[in-house]
């Protein structure tokens, strides 16, 4: 690993770039910033594209009408490192540990980007050109649903018409095993307020007379699921495509125990889920209901005898094909109406929404991809599918007309969205040779 990139990789890392919250906004600005004069020194005319949200950072090398067009993709925007108490560094000032940086984004995405952007900057260096037409976007919305990103994508559709997408933003199954994901989950989000009393009241004055909201509101999340871990929203599977027996036979054969795998990465006690399916099941090919976060009432020290106003939960499903966002909301919306407890009144905002995607692995640019994968780390390619979302590739087949070839570097322990996210520097390295060797395969198409 050369010097140079380490330290600009630990650059990029510095940035606290969360998308999600608006006091980081400079910072998101700042960090793009530094993206766009990094690509600028490795010779690619770049720009900074202002969107209503976060910027956009998009560069490309000189095009020719004779070759292939790849569009690569990936986001400077992290999630927030709470809980920070449970990060042995601080998430912003990575540190290097038995080969894995530590740092919010390590992995996801900033560790992923940069082995894209050392690639093309060391393919520059050896052949003075690159063998394709390049489109490098770097979008700071990743992580709250590329909300802007569609817009840019439609207002410069002419301008990006590329044959393929490259995305680095998925698993490898395992240290060292090349991975192509050919599918991936979409996710759509929202929230519910339940309000009782116009303010807190005194539990003992009124406790017994009126409807506590947080009560109303574990009565009413119960209802989603089963005791079986089936999600109990009325027609909730209805368009869900039934995995098909080669797909369950493909996986089972795949070289690694995801049920052991799980249970020491996450700590939790047993595995647990849809009844009928196993953990990769699960993960990659059923659609979930999720409680991301729940409050209301007294959090802090001590005991406070109120009965709280209010109380809310953020919810996000995890969808699969052949289900829709909108549909699934509206589902939702009608369950929720329907079991909501009396004595209380519900607001319900809907969040922000990405489709699934799934593709052919075996296409030309698929078989080309997995070439690249086998030269640049030298094992036999595995294919899957992820249980993660990327809002914006299904909108490369939308907009763009392009498939979009899914190699991506996190390993199962990168602790992606957790504190103490890493990413080894074999990986980057790797990632490094990925890169050429992708570049130089599609060329060939
Ligand atoms: N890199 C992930 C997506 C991912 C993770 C794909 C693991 C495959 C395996 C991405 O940055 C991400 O976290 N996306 C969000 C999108 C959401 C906020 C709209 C996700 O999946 O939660
Ligand atoms: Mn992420």
């Amino acid at each position: 690993m050369r010097q140079n990139h380490l330290e600009e990789f630990y650059s990029l890392l510095r940035f606290p770039s969360i998308s999600t919250d608006d006091q980081y906004k400079p910072r998101l600005v700042e960090c793009a910033e530094w993206l766009v004069h990094k690509l600028g020194k490795i010779g690619l005319q770049t720009q900074l594209v202002a969107t209503d949200g976060h910027p956009i950072v998009w560069a490309r090398n000189e095009h020719r009408p004779d070759r292939r067009t790849v569009l690569i993709y990936g986001h400077y925007d992290v999630q927030p490192p709470d809980p920070l108490e449970l990060w042995e560094s601080p998430p912003f000032e990575p540190v290097l540990k038995n080969g894995y940086v530590f740092a919010r984004g390590a992995t996801d995405n900033k560790g992923q980007i940069l082995s894209h952007i050392f690639g093309i900057q060391e393919t520059l260096e050896e052949n003075g050109r690159l063998p394709v037409n390049l489109h490098l976007v770097i979008e700071g919305e990743e992580e709250i649903g590329s909300v802007h990103l569609p817009g840019f994508l439609r207002q410069n559709r002419d301008a990006l018409k590329s044959d393929v997408a490259v995305v680095s933003d998925t698993g490898m199954i395992a240290r060292g095993t090349p991975t192509l994901s050919y599918a991936l989950r979409g996710v759509t989000a929202l929230e519910i307020k339940v309000t009782g009393p116009k303010m807190d009241l005194h539990s003992g004055i009124y406790g017994g007379a009126v409807q506590n909201p947080i009560t109303a509101l574990a009565q009413l999340l119960a209802t989603l699921h089963d005791r079986e871990g089936r999600v109990a929203i009325p027609g909730f599977y209805d368009r869900v495509k039934p995995l098909e027996q080669w797909e369950r036979e493909a996986w089972r054969r795949l070289p690694i125990d995801c049920d052991r795998l799980i249970l020491e990465e996450t700590g939790a006690p047993e595995l647990f889920g849809e009844a009928g399916y196993n953990s990769m099941e699960r993960i990659w090919a059923r659609p979930t209901a999720e409680i991301n976060g729940i409050g209301g009432g007294y959090q802090g020290q001590g005991t406070k005898t109120v009965i709280p106003s209010h109380a809310f939960a953020k919810l996000t499903f995890r969808l699969v094909p052949e289900q829709q966002a909108g549909e699934i909301l509206a589902l939702a919306q009608a369950h929720l109406r329907k079991n909501l407890p009396r004595g209380v009144s519900m607001e319900i905002t809907p969040g922000h929404s990405g489709p699934w995607y799934i593709t052919d692995p075996r296409s030309p640019m698929g078989q080309a991809a997995q070439r690249a994968l086998r030269e640049a780390f030298n094992r036999e390619v595995a294919l899957i599918r992820e249980g993660g979302s990327i809002p914006i590739v299904s909108q490369f087949r939308e907009i763009l007309g392009i498939e979009t070839l899914l190699m991506g570097l996190a390993l199962p322990d990168c602790r992606a969205h957790s504190p103490n996210e890493n990413f080894p520097l074999e990986n980057l390295e790797g990632g490094i040779r990925l890169n050429k060797a992708v570049l130089r395969e599609l060329a060939k198409l």
